[in-house]
């Protein structure tokens, strides 16, 4: 989220805060004031085009002394950088075997503080990256549709230093600035014709251990509607409606979602304005998004895709397992149960804890819920 509401706000008070400064800080008259830091770059992120993985820069976010700060990792990738402590924010998008998520660098940070210096998680050694480690995935549905390639899964999210407990985030190329977040982030996919090609529009949510990632098609009409960035506030089942279940690791095809945000009642197109922060939590959402039908679904195993990556211990504490567990057994149970209804002020009660019990179900309202609950923790 907060990539741009979120973000916005922050920028917004990082302004006002150096404007204060430079308001109530008189300098002595020997001291020249400082010029005033500047927020946006000169190209933004979404219009940066790099044919080939190969022709990134070392940092493709060149932009020094803005108000954000420098981009925090870099673009070429290789077998040097390739580990646990990369910084590498070139990411991939190919297959269920084959994709990469954002991850905070260390941890200790709610993923709305630090959406920006995200580093990429990769489930496939070979790009450079820092490896989701093995057993952090519990359940993945890879859908490939004619405008878009999407991941929407179930993660022990400690395992790539997101706090247990956080609801997270939404990242995208743009961001309130346009630098992105994270700032400098790049995505390739090799999905939509055989060769590598940019992803230039893409969202990716995170949080409650559950994801969603969508990366259009740049040689669709429509990238931009279909991985739409200003539903920040409503979640995985609003901006990426699925059929994942915990547990399950499937490839599926997929007809198109209805562009986020845009439903049919009564035969008319409806647009929903996600309201801004400043008017309080959401507390209703007026439709449910269509989910639609998956086909032609092939299950896969866990350790027949991911052969690769290495069994480190969760970052955040030797807890970890045991409440882990927990919280994916539920989330399994409730998965079972789940009658494809999103959106209620059912979901927004059960949104308004902490923790994601008492939700009915997971795959659709689990991650509805995570959408909600971003409004009722952030946004109350
Ligand atoms: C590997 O990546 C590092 C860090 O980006 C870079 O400095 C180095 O030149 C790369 N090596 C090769 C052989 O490309």
């Amino acid at each position: 989220m907060f990539s741009v509401a979120l973000s916005s706000r922050l920028v917004a008070f990082a302004l006002s805060a150096s404007l204060v400064v430079a308001q109530t800080i008189t300098p002595a008259p020997t001291t020249p004031a400082a010029p005033a830091q500047s927020t946006y770059p000169a190209t933004p992120l979404a219009s940066k085009r790099f044919p080939t993985p190969e022709s990134l820069p070392y940092k493709v976010d060149t932009d020094v002394g803005l108000i954000r700060g420098d981009q925090h990792g870099y673009n070429i990738c290789n077998s040097t950088t390739e580990g646990q402590e990369s910084l590498c924010q070139t990411s991939y998008f190919n297959s269920i075997d084959d994709f990469c998520l954002w991850g905070p660098p260390e941890y200790g940070e709610e993923v709305g503080n630090i959406e920006g210096i995200m580093v990429a998680y990769c489930t496939k050694p070979g790009h450079g990256t820092r490896l989701i480690p093995a057993g952090a995935l519990t359940g993945v549905q890879w859908t490939v549709t004619p405008d878009y390639v999407q991941a929407v899964g179930f993660i022990d999210q400690t395992k790539i230093n997101i706090l247990r407990g956080d609801w997270g985030g939404e990242m995208d190329p743009h961001g309130a600035d346009l630098r992105g977040n994270p700032m400098g982030g790049v995505i390739f996919s090799n999905a939509y014709n055989s060769r590598y090609e940019q992803v230039v529009e893409w969202h990716n949510f995170v949080g409650g251990n559950a994801f969603c990632f969508k990366a259009c098609d740049p040689n669709g009409p429509n990238a931009a509607h279909f991985c739409e960035h200003i539903y920040d506030r409503i979640g995985c089942a609003y901006n990426a409606p699925n059929n994942a279940r915990d547990g399950v690791f499937e490839s599926c095809e997929g007809e198109n979602q209805d562009f986020p945000g845009t439903y049919t009642q009564d035969g008319v197109v409806m647009t929903y304005t996600q309201p801004a922060e400043s008017l309080g939590a959401i507390t209703t959402i007026p439709y449910t998004a269509r989910v639609p039908a998956s086909s032609n679904c092939v299950t896969h195993t866990s350790a027949s895709l991911y052969t690769g990556l290495p069994s480190v211990a969760g970052p955040a504490d030797t807890t970890t397992t045991a409440t882990g567990t927990a919280t994916r057994s539920g989330a399994t149970s409730r998965a079972t149960t789940g009658t494809g209804t999103a959106g209620s002020s059912t979901n927004t009660a059960a949104g308004s804890q902490s923790t994601d019990s008492g939700a009915s179900t997971l795959a659709i309202s689990g991650l509805s819920v995570m959408g909600v609950v971003f409004s009722a923790l952030f946004f109350a």
